[in-house]
Parts: structure tokens; sequence; C-alpha cells
């Protein structure tokens, strides 16, 4: 790999693709060099958009991980394409950053990290939440002990309504409708992964999982896996829940998905809150701090939700530089995978699920 220079393709130039590539577009050793998508107009656009138009268009991904021009490989096509493209990309000896949910299940995460491994290609599962500023700064502060340890973890994922929100194509929508092509309910599967990254990166892997998992169908036809609360207990008496609720006539303040993220992490002696993820309420402080009689909020950050992507991908191309692992590697991908999993499980048996 020409270290200096990572060149990158990227297969599948759908909605999300626009924010994995401000990295590449910026970032002096990368450089997006091909460009692949079943709809070849789309993957034009792209390259035109993003500054790029020198970049090999190409409608097969096979013709793509082909060109030896290419060292890296960004997988961002519907889920059921997860496994197959990565051990394609595998095979071809290309280094890899694949979209969550890596796999729709256990065993193919597992053949696509064994793949790797042999192959020994540097492999990323690309996780953004865990990027975005102000998860960064309430992750610094509580790793300098400013609740002191710990203790529960509450979620929030509230989409509604948004005059500010970007379009979501009609393909994008439908896809995730499909359980064969999605794995799973877009809000809790889907776009839980990024919600069970969190409670694994501020708490560790939880030991059991209950959910309940309801219906809601919004005015356009697209249907919620919403309201749901899915509760977890992690080792040494700590608990976390996730509350996924859809108000379909809710404000929500963004340039992306019309839906607020909140979370509120509970330690020993304090008490922490991020107050923005994909939108807003409001303007509110992304973060904020409550410890011995005061409140502190902590503003001056990122906050577009885009910093998460770029974040995360200067992340992979530093790792890829160093040698050192990236974040999320194959087998935290699974782990996060697991927890996805459980709640999908527990909500079809009705009962608790261990991990
Ligand atoms: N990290 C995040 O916050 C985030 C947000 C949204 C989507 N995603 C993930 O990104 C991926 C893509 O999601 P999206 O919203 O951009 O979907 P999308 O439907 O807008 O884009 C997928 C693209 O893949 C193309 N495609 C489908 N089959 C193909 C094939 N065989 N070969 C080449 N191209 C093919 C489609 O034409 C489409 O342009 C999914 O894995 C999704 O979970 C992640």
């Amino acid at each position: 790999m020409k270290l200096d220079k990572i060149r990158v393709g990227i297969i599948g130039t759908g909605r999300i693709s626009g924010l994995h590539a401000i990295e590449y577009v910026n970032n002096p050793h990368a450089e997006i060099v091909a460009l692949c998508d079943r709809d070849l107009n789309l993957a034009a656009e792209c390259a035109k958009a993003w500054g790029v138009p020198q970049a090999t268009l190409c409608e097969d991904y096979r013709q793509l991980l082909a060109l030896d021009t290419v060292d890296l490989v960004e997988i961002l096509v519907p889920h059921h394409l997860h496994k197959p493209i990565a051990l394609a990309a595998i095979a071809a000896g290309k280094a890899l950053s694949l979209q969550k949910p890596m796999c729709m299940n256990l065993d193919d995460a597992t053949e696509v990290i064994d793949a790797a491994a042999i192959a020994k290609v540097p492999f990323k599962v690309f996780e953004n939440f865990i990027f975005y500023p102000p998860v960064m700064k309430a992750k610094s502060l509580i790793d300098e002990g400013a609740i002191g340890e710990p203790l529960t973890i509450r979620i929030k994922s509230n989409p509604g309504k948004s005059k500010t929100a970007w379009a979501i194509p009609a393909a994008a929508a439908a896809w995730r409708q499909d359980k064969s092509q999605a794995g799973g309910g877009p809000l809790v599967f889907d776009d839980g992964h990024h919600k069970f990254a969190l409670a694994w990166h501020f708490m560790g892997q939880a030991e059991e999982v209950h959910a309940w998992i309801g219906e809601t169908t919004a005015p356009d036809g697209f249907v919620f896996d919403a309201p749901a609360l899915i509760s977890f207990k992690f080792p040494n008496n700590r608990y976390g829940n996730l509350e996924v609720v859809y108000s379909p006539e809710l404000e929500i303040v963004t340039r992306h998905y019309a839906q607020d993220d909140r979370v509120e992490i509970t330690g020993t002696k304090g008490v922490i809150w991020i107050n923005q993820g994909h939108g807003a309420l409001g303007s509110p402080a992304p973060v904020s701090l409550y410890r011995d009689g005061a409140m502190t909020e902590f503003s001056g950050m990122e906050t577009g939700w885009e910093a998460s992507f770029v974040h995360s991908t200067r992340h992979f191309i530093h790792a890829l530089r160093t040698g050192q692992p990236p974040k999320l590697s194959g087998e935290e991908g699974r782990e996060v995978l697991k927890f996805t999993l459980a709640a999908q499980q527990s909500a079809r048996l009705g009962r608790a699920v261990s991990i």
C-alpha cells in the first residue's frame, strides 16, 4: 500500500457516501481513485460533486476490485451485500472499511474476520458515532473521572419530522423495509447499531438484554420498529437502556436524518449528558456535566453529524499509516453485532437473552 497517498475505491455511492468522501477528499494522505455503483449515473454524479472527475467508474464491484490502482475499499451497500463484497475485497488483497452492521449474523461476521486475518488485510468496521465530537468529549471527561464510576447509561433515539433534513432516495428506504436485505428493523438493527456501539463504548459489553420492539407506520408508509425499549445488564451491577420512539409531529433541527439522539450517563458522583446526534431539539449545549452541586455546559466543539464520519475516516487513515489497530476492529464490530442481535432475539422470544 502506498502509505503516503492511500488510493481509495468506494463501492456504493448512495445517500451516505458523501459523508465518507469528505475526509478522503481533504486528507493529504488519501485520494479517491475509483467509484462503483450499479447505478453508474450516481457514481458519475458523485465523482463530479466530490471533485474527482479522474476517478475510474465501475458498474460491477468486481471491476473495481480488479484495479491495482486501489489500495483501500469503502463498502457502502445494503446489508445483505456486506459479506459477499467484503470477502471479494479481502480475496483481492484490499484494505477494507465495512459499514455497520458488518454482517446480518454472527457466523457471517466470523467468516469475514477470519478471512481478513488469513489474508492479513487491514479491516475496519465503520462505526462513526463513537467519533462524534460530543461523544469523544463525554468519553474523555468520564475517563478523567468527571462522574466517578459510570453506573448506568440511558440512550434515546427519537425520529420525527424536519423541514431541514436531507432527502432520502426511495431506493434507500425500500431495502431497509425488506428484512432479507436489511437483516432487521431500521431503528433497532440498522440505526440501533450506533446506539449499542455507544453503550459498548461507555460501559463495555452487556451480559443480558431484554427488549420490547413495537411497530409504527409513518404517513409516507415507512414502517418503523418503534416504539422500542431495550434494557441491558452489564457486569458488576451496572445497567442501561435504549428507548426508541417515533414522534411524527416533532420538528427536528438537522441537515441529515430527521432524528434526535440523547444520552445520559450516571456515575457515582456526577451525571453527563450528550444532547444531540443526527439532529437536535433546538440548540442545546452539546455536552453537559453535573457534579458537586453545579452544572457545566461544554460547547465550542464540532457538532455537525458529518464530523463523526470525518473523524472516523481520519482515524482509519492514521491507523493504516501507523499500523495501529482500527476502531472498530472486526472483533469489536462482532461484539456490537451480538448486542444488536440479542435485542431482536429477546423481542421475538419475549424474554431476556444472555449475550
Ligand atoms: N454510519 C452511519 O451513520 C450510516 C448512515 C446511513 C447508512 N449507513 C450504512 O451505509 C450503507 C449504505 O446505506 P445508504 O443509506 O447509503 O443506502 P443507499 O441505498 O442510499 O446506497 C446504497 C448504494 O449501493 C448501490 N448498490 C446496491 N447494490 C449494489 C451492487 N451489487 N454493486 C454496486 N452498488 C450497489 C445502490 O445503487 C445505492 O446507490 C448501509 O450499510 C447502511 O447501514 C450508515
